[in-house]
């Protein structure tokens, strides 16, 4: 396959089993990708994430443009040599960050101008300026700066960050150059299902125009702004159209979910890429998921329960330790408690979605889908 091909391998109902090619190899869908925002995924070695089939790996350019700079990630030989990560690797383009982070946040027809978490010194980006940055940092995908819009929010406003999005979208598939890195797009227009197939329109449009002048394509659809408060159930009202509105030829990312069952339903609906902190992040708090719900390790009838983690689970950390000893180190706040911990978070997600993906291979996923909607797992949302 050449670079960027994307193979559709099997359908089962609207979900998907697909095959995308990269510089750093290939990667199938349906996928969970864990979250390395500045280069790390908090806890966890590349030997973990290797031994993890973790597939693609996020980092994020809000974080390592300021620090430690995309210059000095590019001096290291790009993103990959600098974590010495070497299979494919996606950079979030950091609009998510500077709109839910920054607080002195300006926006122009231009740009936009913010003050770094760090040390508040003024940073300016425009469409332009972001892909360079991506170019630098060197991942196999680049995402394209978008708004992100809160919720709840005023229709008007989201309709002008869905007209801004756009703009930004032509703008960076305009500037976007490095071949072996794909650029994709972002659809927004929070919980409005018009808006939402408008910035389709929008984006499908401008890859149209850029074919036509021999410019590039996407090399997929990013489906932002879902995951900012709203309740679930409020998500999967719009998300199925939105995401069969997305080209077929392509993979259909939903940015920043990561509840399993979130995920199982996401899948039924046709999407195919997942990305998220909170198996790193509630794993640092004590909490594993499991094959009967949620666990809080910190809980005192885990002190004497010397069983696995989680009996179902053939990750490292279930395989040589027991609940006291993992209830232990939460306790004791030792670091190898959250390390642990997301392993085997990691772990679960990464594996249930490559189940979901042989259950789309052998053209059974609703099977699948009814079976873990019965488990206890599914409470998981
Ligand atoms: N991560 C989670 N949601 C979003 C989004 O809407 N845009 C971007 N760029 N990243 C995200
Ligand atoms: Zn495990």
């Amino acid at each position: 396959m050449a670079l960027f091909d994307c193979e559709l391998q099997a359908t089962s109902g609207h979900a998907r089993a697909l095959s995308y090619e990269t510089a750093h190899g290939s990667f199938q869908t349906p996928m969970f990708m864990p979250v390395g925002t500045s280069a790390s995924v908090k806890g966890v070695t590349v030997g973990q994430l290797n031994d993890l089939n973790a597939q693609v790996v996020l980092a994020n350019t809000y974080h390592l443009s300021l620090r430690p700079g995309a210059d000095v990630v590019a001096e290291a030989g790009g993103v990959h040599r600098f974590m010495n990560y070497d299979g494919p690797m996606l950079t979030d383009s950091g609009g998510f960050q500077v709109f839910s982070l920054a607080d002195t946040l300006k926006l122009d027809d231009e740009g936009l101008t913010f003050r770094s978490i760090y040390d508040g010194t003024k940073v300016r980006w425009t469409p332009e300026s972001n892909m360079e940055i991506q170019e630098q940092l060197g991942a196999d995908i680049a995402m394209q700066l978008d708004q992100c819009t809160p919720y709840p929010a005023e229709k008007a406003f989201v309709a002008k960050a869905v007209d801004l999005s756009a703009n930004w979208a032509r703008r960076c598939l305009a500037a976007h150059q490095r071949p072996d890195q794909t650029l994709f797009g972002i659809v927004q227009g929070g919980m409005e299902l018009d808006l939402r197939l408008e910035s389709i329109r929008r984006l499908r449009e401008i890859e149209d125009e850029s074919l036509a002048r021999g410019g590039r394509r996407f090399g997929g659809f990013g489906i932002g702004g879902y995951s900012v408060g709203e309740d679930h159930e409020v998500m999967f009202e719009t998300l199925g159209p939105v995401a069969r509105a997305c080209p077929e030829d392509r993979p259909r990312y939903l940015m920043g979910v990561g509840n399993p069952t979130t995920l199982v339903r996401a899948v039924r609906e046709g999407v195919d890429m997942f990305d998220c902190v909170l198996p790193t992040r509630t794993a640092r708090m004590g909490t594993a998921f499991s094959s009967t719900g949620r666990m809080n390790m910190r809980n005192a009838k885990f002190t004497r329960d010397f069983g696995p983690l989680d009996p179902a689970c053939t990750c490292p950390t279930c395989r040589n330790h027991s609940r006291a000893y993992i209830r232990h180190l939460v306790k004791q706040n030792e670091m190898l408690g959250g390390i642990l911990l997301s392993v085997h978070n990691l772990h679960y997600l990464i594996d249930l979605m490559r189940r979901a993906r042989e259950a789309v291979l052998a053209g059974a996923y609703e099977e699948f889908f009814e079976a873990w909607m019965a488990s206890p797992a599914a409470k998981d949302y």
